[in-house]
């Protein structure tokens, strides 16, 4: 509903006359809003925008598995145990189903893996920071996974049709991860003071870096105001972390937590709450690459990928086994129908 409510007006797209008719064609089509589909025209920037944010959006899937699958054999009961097994491989297959929505504009899954292992490439700033304790899970699926479904809901409706049906999907099983870190947290809240004490401490760690996921303020935001004209971005950064800010508020007060933020209080003129000054320093810091777990992140990807080396050659050679064994057989049969 809210994507509804917030959307941008992009009729005003221009029927520019330096435009070339395939750019107007293509303008157009955005204007009506019609999927984009991988064999269609589409300007160069267009389509270097959407492998930039694709694969970069499939590297935070996959390098987000990293702070919650070191909790996997510490998770507190088997039930625990085996949802947050469940969500981890979700979030795998989001970043497969995303380096594979990238695929289809023409670039290959090798050259994106060695952007990210390289540094050339990023992902969300929000998995340098550590999971010190069981309530950083809970933390994670609440605030983290309830941030992406507030970014990523307007994705379903992106104008590349790959990219916004991959979303649909990841958006469904994101709404299972919210809950099931809802369900933590509400756990532990109601439990000893220890527990709750463990769960406000990790509230005030992690809300500051959660707002920074929406990015920079669109005023200082460069990607902004382009990818809104092609139908790839819907709400702005500052509208969506105002509409996170205006969810969460009252789950927080549910749950008896405090928001780390003193200038957090509701405004009955502008019908939203007004939150203090996000620390962007400490933002660009953790994007630049020195945040408290960046060096980890990235040799752990790193050691993953090279010990899964084997497995993606043998796949390779048993399918290249297994096409030579029916293009035999159909000589075969070809030569024994003849
Ligand atoms: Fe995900
Ligand atoms: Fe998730």
């Amino acid at each position: 509903m809210y994507t509804q409510a917030m959307d941008l007006d992009r009729s005003a797209t221009p029927a520019d006359a330096t435009f070339t008719s395939e750019e107007q064609a293509f303008n157009a089509r955005i204007a009506r809003d019609e999927k984009i589909e991988p064999n269609d025209w589409m300007p160069e920037s267009y389509r270097s925008t959407l492998i930039r944010q694709i694969s970069q959006h499939a590297h935070s899937e996959v390098v987000g598995m990293l702070p919650e699958g070191g909790w996997i054999t510490r998770a507190p009961s088997l039930k625990r145990k085996e949802i947050l097994l469940a969500k981890v491989q979700d979030e795998g297959g989001h970043g497969l189903y995303l380096y594979a929505a990238a695929e289809t504009l023409g670039v290959c899954r090798a050259e994106l893996i060695d952007a990210l292992h390289s540094g050339r490439a990023k992902y969300s700033s929000i998995f340098n920071y550590p999971t010190l304790t069981w309530a950083d899970i809970g933390m994670i699926g609440w605030l983290v996974d309830g941030a992406a479904i507030m970014n990523q809901v307007p994705l379903c409706r992106c104008s590349y049709g790959p990219y916004a049906r991959a979303m649909i999907r990841i958006c469904k099983e994101e709404s299972f991860h919210q809950r099931q870190g809802f369900d933590i947290v509400h756990t532990l809240v109601r439990g000893t003071p220890e527990q709750r004490r463990m769960a406000q401490e990790s509230l005030e760690r992690w809300w500051w870096p959660t707002l920074m996921m929406f990015g920079p303020h669109d005023k200082d935001s460069t990607h902004t105001a382009q990818a809104t004209a092609w139908g790839i971005k819907r709400i702005t950064n500052d509208d969506l972390r105002q509409k996170f800010v205006d969810v969460t508020v009252p789950q927080a007060e549910y749950l008896g937590l405090e928001i780390p933020d003193p200038e957090l209080r509701w405004n009955p003129e502008r019908g939203h709450y007004d939150f203090g000054p996000i620390p962007w320093d400490e933002f660009w810091r953790v994007v630049k690459g020195d945040g408290p777990c960046n060096k980890e992140r990235m040799a752990a990807r790193i050691q993953a990928f090279e010990e899964g080396r084997w497995v993606r050659e043998a796949a390779a050679a048993h399918a290249a086994k297994a096409r030579a064994r029916a293009a035999a057989a159909s000589v075969a049969s070809e030569e024994a129908a003849a």
